[in-house]
């Protein structure tokens, strides 16, 4: 079997000490690539470490999160240009909205949004999509910029069949991790509705850990928990999850399988 983990921050504090450990278990998993999405300026070099000691497995990708767009945030922005500009890099991401935290920024996080989908049309790269209360208003932003080249994941999906319906539409993937696995979740009836064809595998580590993990560090090797569950909403084997969304995610990453 072998999955890909389209979304982990396996270059935060958190894996540290620990972080050759994480990479085996993500192997015996059948983890066999892990893409890495950006937040700031304050974690591109352990994350560009990361990259460069374990070139074949961990692929970084630039983007300023909606998290920590600031004051600060033209100058994040003109960084991850010149990045962009010097290398490359797997996606643009991850970039959106996010109403969830904090609108103090709304303005400023849309015109980081749209700077960054152009940079993505620019070097052709997939947009990796942040859209915590505001998945209507991103999918909004992408049709704008849709002109058939734009494509990308919404990462951590957990809209109703509507909206997943207007994101497969928009020709993006949904990116689906633990939280498939919540109790309260209203995603497997939304998935069961939509079908595989559209799916992509992410744990966001060290977030959002799936059952039996829950409360506790996330990390690639658990991607086997949602695979499990997706086998069982869709009655299929979880060899056949892992054949799909390993397909889906190497043609949301084309530019990286040459
Ligand atoms: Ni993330």
């Amino acid at each position: 079997m072998i999955l890909i983990d389209t979304h982990a921050h396996l270059y935060l504090e958190e894996f540290r000490e620990d972080i050759s450990a994480v990479l085996d278990r993500a192997d015996k998993a059948g983890v066999d690539r892990i893409y890495l999405p950006a937040i700031d300026s304050s974690e591109h070099l352990p994350m560009l470490e990361l990259e460069a000691k374990f070139p074949d497995k961990c692929l970084a990708m630039m983007g300023l999160h909606p998290c920590y767009v600031k004051e600060n945030y033209l100058d994040e922005l003109q960084l991850v240009k010149d990045w962009l500009a010097k290398r490359p890099f797997a996606a643009v991401g991850e970039i959106g909205l996010d109403f969830y935290w904090d609108r103090t920024f709304e303005e400023q996080q849309y015109i980081a949004f749209r700077e960054q989908i152009a940079l993505a049309r620019q070097y052709e790269l997939p947009i990796v999509i942040h859209s915590r209360n505001s998945t209507q208003e991103c999918i909004e932003l992408v049709k704008e910029a849709q002109d058939g080249r734009l494509s990308g994941v919404f990462h951590c999906f957990s809209g109703s069949y509507e909206l997943a319906k207007e994101v497969v539409k928009a020709g993006f993937y949904l990116g689906i991790g633990g939280v498939l696995t919540y109790k309260n979740a209203g995603l497997p009836a939304v998935l069961e509705k939509l079908g595989l064809d559209h799916l992509v595998l992410e744990t966001d580590a060290p977030y959002l850990t799936p059952v039996p993990f829950r409360g506790k560090r996330n990390e690639s090797s658990y991607l086997s928990y949602v695979v499990a569950k997706l086998a069982e909403i869709f009655s299929v084997s979880p060899e056949e999850v892992a054949e799909i969304t390993t397909s889906n995610a190497r043609k949301l990453f084309k530019s990286t399988f040459p």
